[in-house]
Protein backbone atom coordinates (compact mmCIF):
# COMPACT_ATOMS: atom_id res chain seq x y z
CA UNK A 1 0.00 0.00 0.00
CA UNK A 2 1.35 3.48 -0.83
CA UNK A 3 0.38 6.70 1.06
CA UNK A 4 0.72 10.21 0.68
CA UNK A 5 0.52 11.16 4.14
CA UNK A 6 0.41 15.14 4.43
CA UNK A 7 1.77 16.55 7.75
CA UNK A 8 3.64 13.93 8.88
CA UNK A 9 6.49 15.94 10.59
CA UNK A 10 3.89 17.10 13.45
CA UNK A 11 2.78 14.90 16.43
CA UNK A 12 0.17 13.11 15.35
CA UNK A 13 1.47 12.16 11.49
CA UNK A 14 5.00 11.09 13.24
CA UNK A 15 3.53 8.84 15.47
CA UNK A 16 1.20 7.34 12.50
CA UNK A 17 3.75 7.05 10.66
CA UNK A 18 6.14 5.31 12.61
CA UNK A 19 2.85 2.89 13.72
CA UNK A 20 2.61 2.33 9.98
CA UNK A 21 5.86 0.98 9.56
CA UNK A 22 5.81 -1.06 12.49
CA UNK A 23 2.50 -3.19 11.69
CA UNK A 24 2.60 -3.17 7.92
CA UNK A 25 5.75 -4.55 6.03
CA UNK A 26 3.89 -3.42 2.72
CA UNK A 27 3.50 0.27 3.77
CA UNK A 28 5.30 2.54 1.52
CA UNK A 29 4.94 6.21 2.41
CA UNK A 30 6.06 9.46 1.29
CA UNK A 31 5.54 12.02 3.94
CA UNK A 32 4.83 15.62 2.85
CA UNK A 33 5.58 18.29 5.17
CA UNK A 34 5.97 22.08 5.23
CA UNK A 35 7.98 22.09 8.30
CA UNK A 36 6.07 24.54 10.11
CA UNK A 37 6.94 25.92 14.07
CA UNK A 38 5.07 22.25 14.37
CA UNK A 39 6.98 20.50 12.06
CA UNK A 40 9.89 18.41 13.36
CA UNK A 41 12.19 15.81 11.47
CA UNK A 42 13.52 15.32 15.12
CA UNK A 43 10.15 13.08 15.53
CA UNK A 44 11.11 10.67 13.02
CA UNK A 45 15.05 10.32 13.29
CA UNK A 46 14.75 6.43 14.52
CA UNK A 47 12.77 6.00 10.75
CA UNK A 48 14.40 8.30 8.50
CA UNK A 49 16.07 5.87 6.66
CA UNK A 50 13.24 3.13 6.09
CA UNK A 51 13.37 2.40 2.49
CA UNK A 52 9.90 2.26 3.02
CA UNK A 53 9.90 6.03 3.94
CA UNK A 54 10.46 8.89 1.87
CA UNK A 55 10.12 12.92 3.27
CA UNK A 56 9.28 15.72 0.82
CA UNK A 57 9.55 19.23 2.09
CA UNK A 58 6.23 21.07 0.41
CA UNK A 59 3.26 23.12 1.29
CA UNK A 60 -0.12 21.42 0.81
CA UNK A 61 -1.55 25.12 -0.26
CA UNK A 62 0.76 24.89 -3.34
CA UNK A 63 -0.77 22.69 -5.83
CA UNK A 64 2.58 22.39 -7.69
CA UNK A 65 4.74 21.08 -4.95
CA UNK A 66 1.67 19.03 -4.17
CA UNK A 67 1.62 17.42 -8.08
CA UNK A 68 5.35 17.34 -8.27
CA UNK A 69 5.20 14.88 -5.43
CA UNK A 70 2.18 13.13 -5.84
CA UNK A 71 2.50 10.10 -7.81
CA UNK A 72 -0.14 8.10 -9.55
CA UNK A 73 -0.90 5.07 -8.26
CA UNK A 74 -1.04 6.31 -4.60
CA UNK A 75 -3.84 4.65 -2.55
CA UNK A 76 -4.78 7.14 -0.35
CA UNK A 77 -3.68 10.66 0.80
CA UNK A 78 -4.24 10.70 4.55
CA UNK A 79 -3.87 14.70 5.55
CA UNK A 80 -3.29 15.59 9.11
CA UNK A 81 -1.49 18.92 7.67
CA UNK A 82 -3.23 21.54 9.72
CA UNK A 83 -2.35 24.87 11.91
CA UNK A 84 -3.51 23.35 14.77
CA UNK A 85 -3.34 25.30 17.85
CA UNK A 86 -6.70 26.84 18.74
CA UNK A 87 -4.11 30.41 20.81
CA UNK A 88 -2.53 30.56 17.84
CA UNK A 89 -5.68 30.87 15.63
CA UNK A 90 -7.37 33.52 18.18
CA UNK A 91 -3.76 35.69 17.53
CA UNK A 92 -4.30 35.50 13.83
CA UNK A 93 -6.84 33.22 12.09
CA UNK A 94 -5.41 34.23 8.34
CA UNK A 95 -3.14 30.64 8.39
CA UNK A 96 -5.50 28.55 9.60
CA UNK A 97 -7.72 29.59 6.48
CA UNK A 98 -4.59 29.07 3.64
CA UNK A 99 -3.69 25.43 4.98
CA UNK A 100 -6.81 24.16 6.56
CA UNK A 101 -8.91 25.44 4.14
CA UNK A 102 -7.33 26.23 0.75
CA UNK A 103 -4.64 23.69 1.51
CA UNK A 104 -7.46 20.97 1.71
CA UNK A 105 -8.92 21.95 -1.53
CA UNK A 106 -5.82 21.66 -3.21
CA UNK A 107 -4.97 18.12 -2.03
CA UNK A 108 -8.72 17.44 -2.72
CA UNK A 109 -8.09 18.54 -6.99
CA UNK A 110 -4.55 16.51 -6.76
CA UNK A 111 -6.66 13.68 -5.57
CA UNK A 112 -8.76 13.51 -8.67
CA UNK A 113 -6.18 14.84 -10.91
CA UNK A 114 -4.36 11.35 -9.91
CA UNK A 115 -7.03 9.55 -9.76
CA UNK A 116 -5.88 8.77 -5.51
CA UNK A 117 -8.86 6.23 -4.87
CA UNK A 118 -9.37 7.07 -1.23
CA UNK A 119 -8.70 10.53 0.50
CA UNK A 120 -8.50 10.32 4.54
CA UNK A 121 -9.24 13.81 5.77
CA UNK A 122 -8.73 13.56 9.58
CA UNK A 123 -10.56 16.67 11.28
CA UNK A 124 -11.19 17.35 14.72
CA UNK A 125 -14.08 17.27 17.62
CA UNK A 126 -13.87 20.82 17.98
CA UNK A 127 -16.08 21.33 14.55
CA UNK A 128 -18.96 20.06 16.51
CA UNK A 129 -18.51 23.14 19.41
CA UNK A 130 -19.03 22.34 23.07
CA UNK A 131 -21.22 20.40 24.83
CA UNK A 132 -22.56 22.83 27.75
CA UNK A 133 -25.75 20.98 28.34
CA UNK A 134 -24.49 17.73 28.53
CA UNK A 135 -24.62 14.65 26.49
CA UNK A 136 -21.98 13.25 23.58
CA UNK A 137 -21.32 14.03 20.08
CA UNK A 138 -21.94 11.79 17.60
CA UNK A 139 -21.64 11.73 13.93
CA UNK A 140 -25.24 13.57 13.34
CA UNK A 141 -23.98 16.63 15.62
CA UNK A 142 -24.50 19.42 13.85
CA UNK A 143 -21.09 21.61 13.11
CA UNK A 144 -21.09 24.44 15.50
CA UNK A 145 -17.33 25.64 15.77
CA UNK A 146 -16.39 28.65 18.19
CA UNK A 147 -12.38 28.77 17.68
CA UNK A 148 -11.14 30.10 13.94
CA UNK A 149 -9.09 26.65 14.22
CA UNK A 150 -12.53 24.77 14.70
CA UNK A 151 -13.75 26.69 11.86
CA UNK A 152 -11.50 26.41 9.17
CA UNK A 153 -11.65 22.44 10.16
CA UNK A 154 -15.15 22.38 9.33
CA UNK A 155 -14.67 25.02 6.25
CA UNK A 156 -11.99 21.99 5.07
CA UNK A 157 -15.05 19.11 6.04
CA UNK A 158 -17.52 20.69 3.99
CA UNK A 159 -14.97 21.18 0.98
CA UNK A 160 -14.42 17.30 1.41
CA UNK A 161 -17.88 16.31 1.44
CA UNK A 162 -18.43 18.69 -1.95
CA UNK A 163 -15.38 16.86 -3.93
CA UNK A 164 -17.74 13.52 -2.94
CA UNK A 165 -20.94 14.46 -3.65
CA UNK A 166 -19.85 17.17 -6.84
CA UNK A 167 -16.87 14.69 -8.11
CA UNK A 168 -17.28 11.48 -7.34
CA UNK A 169 -14.16 11.41 -5.04
CA UNK A 170 -13.95 8.44 -2.32
CA UNK A 171 -13.43 10.57 0.90
CA UNK A 172 -13.56 9.14 4.66
CA UNK A 173 -13.30 11.96 7.60
CA UNK A 174 -12.32 11.17 10.95
CA UNK A 175 -13.12 13.52 14.63
CA UNK A 176 -10.88 12.51 16.94
CA UNK A 177 -10.77 13.99 20.53
CA UNK A 178 -7.60 15.72 22.42
CA UNK A 179 -5.21 13.62 21.90
CA UNK A 180 -1.56 13.34 23.90
CA UNK A 181 1.35 11.13 23.88
CA UNK A 182 5.46 11.53 22.56
CA UNK A 183 6.32 13.98 20.57
CA UNK A 184 3.70 16.46 21.06
CA UNK A 185 5.15 20.43 20.86
CA UNK A 186 5.35 21.67 24.11
CA UNK A 187 2.92 24.60 23.35
CA UNK A 188 0.00 21.90 24.06
CA UNK A 189 -1.84 21.17 27.60
CA UNK A 190 -0.51 18.32 28.73
CA UNK A 191 3.18 18.47 27.47
CA UNK A 192 3.48 22.18 28.46
CA UNK A 193 2.73 20.72 32.04
CA UNK A 194 4.84 17.85 31.86
CA UNK A 195 8.05 20.25 30.61
CA UNK A 196 6.78 23.38 33.16
CA UNK A 197 6.53 20.58 36.14
CA UNK A 198 10.16 18.76 35.22
CA UNK A 199 11.54 22.27 35.49
CA UNK A 200 9.39 23.48 38.66
CA UNK A 201 8.43 26.16 36.30
CA UNK A 202 4.38 27.47 37.22
CA UNK A 203 1.76 25.65 35.34
CA UNK A 204 -0.85 27.91 33.91
CA UNK A 205 -4.31 26.64 33.73
CA UNK A 206 -6.92 28.83 32.00
CA UNK A 207 -9.88 29.89 33.89
CA UNK A 208 -11.33 27.79 36.91
CA UNK A 209 -9.46 24.96 35.10
CA UNK A 210 -12.96 23.26 35.14
CA UNK A 211 -13.11 22.68 31.12
CA UNK A 212 -13.71 18.82 30.53
CA UNK A 213 -12.06 17.31 27.79
CA UNK A 214 -12.14 13.59 26.39
CA UNK A 215 -8.26 12.29 26.49
CA UNK A 216 -6.89 9.65 23.95
CA UNK A 217 -3.55 8.08 23.77
CA UNK A 218 -2.28 9.01 20.36
CA UNK A 219 -1.57 5.38 19.17
CA UNK A 220 -5.20 4.82 19.76
CA UNK A 221 -6.13 7.59 17.19
CA UNK A 222 -3.46 6.25 14.66
CA UNK A 223 -4.95 2.51 14.73
CA UNK A 224 -8.48 4.12 14.54
CA UNK A 225 -7.35 6.33 11.39
CA UNK A 226 -5.86 3.45 10.18
CA UNK A 227 -8.90 1.29 10.39
CA UNK A 228 -10.63 4.33 9.14
CA UNK A 229 -8.22 4.15 6.32
CA UNK A 230 -8.55 0.33 5.04
CA UNK A 231 -11.99 -0.50 6.01
CA UNK A 232 -14.93 2.82 5.88
CA UNK A 233 -17.49 3.18 3.36
CA UNK A 234 -16.98 6.55 1.54
CA UNK A 235 -18.30 9.40 2.58
CA UNK A 236 -18.02 7.84 6.17
CA UNK A 237 -17.29 10.23 9.34
CA UNK A 238 -16.51 8.89 12.29
CA UNK A 239 -16.09 10.43 15.88
CA UNK A 240 -13.05 8.52 17.67
CA UNK A 241 -13.07 8.93 21.42
CA UNK A 242 -11.23 7.04 24.50
CA UNK A 243 -14.09 7.67 26.72
CA UNK A 244 -11.53 9.37 28.76
CA UNK A 245 -13.53 12.42 30.20
CA UNK A 246 -11.24 14.52 32.73
CA UNK A 247 -11.36 18.51 34.02
CA UNK A 248 -8.08 20.01 32.97
CA UNK A 249 -7.02 21.33 36.30
CA UNK A 250 -7.28 16.94 37.58
CA UNK A 251 -5.11 16.60 34.53
CA UNK A 252 -2.92 18.53 35.38
CA UNK A 253 -2.67 17.34 39.50
CA UNK A 254 -2.62 14.15 37.55
CA UNK A 255 0.65 14.74 36.05
CA UNK A 256 2.08 16.84 38.96
CA UNK A 257 1.98 13.78 41.03
CA UNK A 258 3.10 11.25 38.15
CA UNK A 259 6.39 14.17 38.14
CA UNK A 260 6.57 14.49 41.70
CA UNK A 261 6.23 17.87 41.48
CA UNK A 262 3.88 20.26 44.08
CA UNK A 263 0.83 21.28 43.00
CA UNK A 264 1.44 25.18 44.15
CA UNK A 265 2.93 25.10 40.83
CA UNK A 266 -0.76 25.32 39.44
CA UNK A 267 -1.47 29.09 38.65
CA UNK A 268 -4.57 30.42 37.04
CA UNK A 269 -4.70 32.91 34.36
CA UNK A 270 -7.34 34.43 32.23
CA UNK A 271 -9.23 32.41 30.33
CA UNK A 272 -9.32 31.79 26.62
CA UNK A 273 -11.79 33.63 24.62
CA UNK A 274 -14.85 31.53 23.37
CA UNK A 275 -12.79 28.53 25.30
CA UNK A 276 -14.74 25.49 24.68
CA UNK A 277 -16.25 23.95 28.25
CA UNK A 278 -16.95 20.14 27.25
CA UNK A 279 -15.94 17.68 24.55
CA UNK A 280 -16.87 14.09 25.05
CA UNK A 281 -17.28 11.47 22.18
CA UNK A 282 -20.06 8.97 21.65
CA UNK A 283 -17.27 6.10 19.93
CA UNK A 284 -20.07 3.58 19.04
CA UNK A 285 -20.35 3.58 15.64
CA UNK A 286 -16.62 3.47 14.66
CA UNK A 287 -16.58 0.51 17.48
CA UNK A 288 -19.48 -1.09 15.80
CA UNK A 289 -18.66 -0.24 12.45
CA UNK A 290 -14.88 -0.46 11.79
CA UNK A 291 -13.97 -2.72 14.54
CA UNK A 292 -12.09 -0.09 16.26
CA UNK A 293 -11.29 0.11 20.15
CA UNK A 294 -9.49 2.11 22.23
CA UNK A 295 -6.30 0.39 23.90
CA UNK A 296 -4.55 2.57 26.18
CA UNK A 297 -5.86 4.02 29.29
CA UNK A 298 -5.90 7.37 30.92
CA UNK A 299 -3.57 6.05 33.68
CA UNK A 300 -1.60 4.18 31.36
CA UNK A 301 -0.91 6.54 28.88
CA UNK A 302 -0.23 9.76 31.04
CA UNK A 303 2.39 7.35 32.93
CA UNK A 304 3.78 6.14 29.11
CA UNK A 305 4.03 10.06 28.29
CA UNK A 306 5.89 11.30 31.20
CA UNK A 307 8.38 8.51 31.02
CA UNK A 308 9.02 9.49 27.07
CA UNK A 309 9.47 13.38 28.02
CA UNK A 310 11.51 12.19 31.02
CA UNK A 311 13.45 10.63 28.26
CA UNK A 312 13.60 13.10 25.90
CA UNK A 313 15.17 16.22 27.43
CA UNK A 314 17.09 17.11 24.24
CA UNK A 315 14.31 16.95 22.12
CA UNK A 316 12.48 19.20 24.03
CA UNK A 317 15.31 21.72 24.44
CA UNK A 318 15.50 21.76 20.57
CA UNK A 319 11.68 21.97 20.26
CA UNK A 320 11.56 24.81 22.46
CA UNK A 321 14.71 26.59 20.93
CA UNK A 322 12.99 26.82 17.96
CA UNK A 323 15.94 26.18 15.70
CA UNK A 324 14.06 24.00 13.45
CA UNK A 325 11.66 26.91 12.73
CA UNK A 326 14.28 28.48 10.09
CA UNK A 327 12.37 27.57 6.89
CA UNK A 328 8.97 28.14 8.38
CA UNK A 329 10.84 31.72 8.97
CA UNK A 330 11.90 31.72 5.39
CA UNK A 331 8.31 31.55 4.19
CA UNK A 332 6.81 33.89 6.00
CA UNK A 333 7.45 36.41 3.42
CA UNK A 334 5.49 34.52 0.79
CA UNK A 335 2.39 33.70 3.64
CA UNK A 336 2.42 37.94 3.74
CA UNK A 337 1.73 38.03 0.40
CA UNK A 338 -1.12 35.63 0.52
CA UNK A 339 -2.66 36.99 3.32
CA UNK A 340 -2.62 40.81 1.91
N1 LIG B 1 -3.75 17.25 18.53
C1 LIG B 1 -4.99 16.86 18.73
O1 LIG B 1 -5.40 16.66 19.88
C2 LIG B 1 -5.93 16.62 17.58
C3 LIG B 1 -7.19 16.06 17.82
C4 LIG B 1 -8.04 15.81 16.73
C5 LIG B 1 -7.62 16.10 15.45
N2 LIG B 1 -6.40 16.66 15.25
C6 LIG B 1 -5.99 16.95 13.85
O2 LIG B 1 -4.91 16.08 13.55
C7 LIG B 1 -4.01 16.70 12.64
C8 LIG B 1 -2.61 16.68 13.20
O3 LIG B 1 -2.60 17.37 14.46
P1 LIG B 1 -1.24 17.54 15.28
O4 LIG B 1 -1.62 17.79 16.68
O5 LIG B 1 -0.31 16.45 14.93
O6 LIG B 1 -0.70 18.90 14.66
P2 LIG B 1 0.76 19.48 14.63
O7 LIG B 1 0.58 20.97 14.69
O8 LIG B 1 1.64 18.83 15.63
O9 LIG B 1 1.33 19.07 13.19
C9 LIG B 1 0.87 19.64 12.01
C10 LIG B 1 1.86 19.30 10.91
O10 LIG B 1 1.37 19.85 9.68
C11 LIG B 1 2.44 20.51 9.02
N3 LIG B 1 1.87 21.60 8.23
C12 LIG B 1 1.26 22.73 8.68
N4 LIG B 1 0.90 23.50 7.65
C13 LIG B 1 1.27 22.84 6.52
C14 LIG B 1 1.16 23.13 5.15
N5 LIG B 1 0.60 24.28 4.70
N6 LIG B 1 1.64 22.22 4.25
C15 LIG B 1 2.21 21.06 4.69
N7 LIG B 1 2.36 20.76 5.98
C16 LIG B 1 1.90 21.63 6.89
C17 LIG B 1 3.34 21.01 10.14
O11 LIG B 1 4.66 21.27 9.67
C18 LIG B 1 3.26 19.87 11.13
O12 LIG B 1 4.24 18.90 10.84
C19 LIG B 1 -4.55 18.11 12.41
O13 LIG B 1 -5.28 18.11 11.22
C20 LIG B 1 -5.48 18.35 13.60
O14 LIG B 1 -6.52 19.23 13.26
C21 LIG B 1 -5.53 16.94 16.28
Amino acid sequence: MKLFITGGAGFIGSNHIRLLLASDPDVEIVNFDALTYAGNLENLRDIAEDPRYRFVRGNITNASEVLGSLEEGVDAIVNFAAESHVDRSIESAAEFVLTNVAGTQVLLDAARMRKVPRFVHVSTDEVMGSLDDGGFFTEDSPLAPNSPYAASKAAAEHLVRAAMKTHGLDVVITRCSNNYGPYQFPEKLIPLVIANAMEGKIVPVYGDGLQVRDWIYVDDHCRAVDAVMRKAATGSVYCIGARSERANLEVIRTILDAVGAPHSLITYVSDRPGHDRRYAIDPVRVESEVGWSPQVTFEEGIAKTVAWYRDSAEWIAHARSGEYREFYEKNLAWRETMKS
